[in-house]
């Protein structure tokens, strides 16, 4: 990370996890502990009914609640699906979009990526922004062609202005929820890689200012080592993101 010239983020990924009851229990238990913890921002992204219970116990408190997803469509027939503005109203700041359990599980695009991170940013949102490589990929030696084709296409149209409310979670799909982390030196690769493709397309000082965040069994072993990496930004959590002392000691070691 880089403190000085972007901010670090740590963000939770609950994925299908938690009751609004149990998020209310855990989201103040993370707030207890992310407290003036303020060299990070700490969001949690938490399933779409625990909104409302986890806004409420993140009230005072300096950490955010972010969706798992949005659609692109501001209202209609679309079943099953959740809008922007709704998002906005209860309370959301950020939202994922792209997470590869929806392009594996859910026939997401990268077209259907590229319209929800419009949507999302047009309503003002953060959007958190997934990108990564599958083991085949890796292993044929083209994760950094496949990184960049999803980066590209996920931001294409959007203005430098617009950018500035994005980051990029470079998760490696082989290291979620398997255990296997990347390690710090394949981790910054890539991230170093995306902040090039950002200075490409837009310039130098927007690459700069992008949080890029690694995902990938991230827990409190490995955070400090990956984070230590001058283009790893923080974090996108999931199975310790549910854990708070886990999640914790990542807090902490963003702010070391
Ligand atoms: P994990 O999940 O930390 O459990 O590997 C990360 C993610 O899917 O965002």
């Amino acid at each position: 990370m880089n403190r000085d010239k972007r901010r670090t983020v740590i963000a939770g990924n609950w994925k299908m996890n938690k009751t609004p009851r149990e998020a209310f229990a855990l989201v103040s238990e993370i707030a207890a502990a992310a407290r003036g913890k303020d060299k990070c921002d700490v969001v949690l992204c938490v399933p779409f009914v625990d909104i409302p219970a986890a806004v409420a116990a993140a009230e005072g408190t300096n950490v955010a609640i972010g969706a798992q997803n949005v659609h692109f469509k501001e209202s209609g027939a679309y079943t099953g699906e959740i809008s922007a503005a709704m998002l906005v109203e209860c309370g959301v700041k950020y939202v994922i979009v792209g997470h590869s359990e929806r392009r594996q599980y859910f026939g997401e695009t990268d077209e259907t990526v590229r319209l929800r991170a419009k949507a999302a940013i047009d309503a003002g949102l953060t959007a958190i922004i997934c990108v990564g490589e599958v083991i085949g990929q890796r292993q044929s030696g083209i994760t950094n062609e496949v990184v960049s084709m999803q980066t590209k296409l996920a931001l294409e149209g959007l203005t430098k202005e617009e950018l500035s409310r994005v980051i990029i979670a470079y998760e490696p799909v082989w290291a979620i929820g398997t255990g296997l982390t990347a390690t710090p030196e394949q981790a910054e690769e890539v991230c170093a890689l995306i902040r090039r493709v950002i200075a490409d397309l837009y310039d130098q000082e927007a690459a700069d200012a992008l949080t890029i965040q690694y995902g990938g069994s991230m827990n409190e072993k490995n955070a400090a080592e990956l984070l230590a990496m001058e283009n790893v930004d923080g974090g996108l959590i999931g199975g310790a993101s549910l854990k708070p002392a886990s999640f914790a000691a990542i807090i902490d070691a963003a702010n070391a």
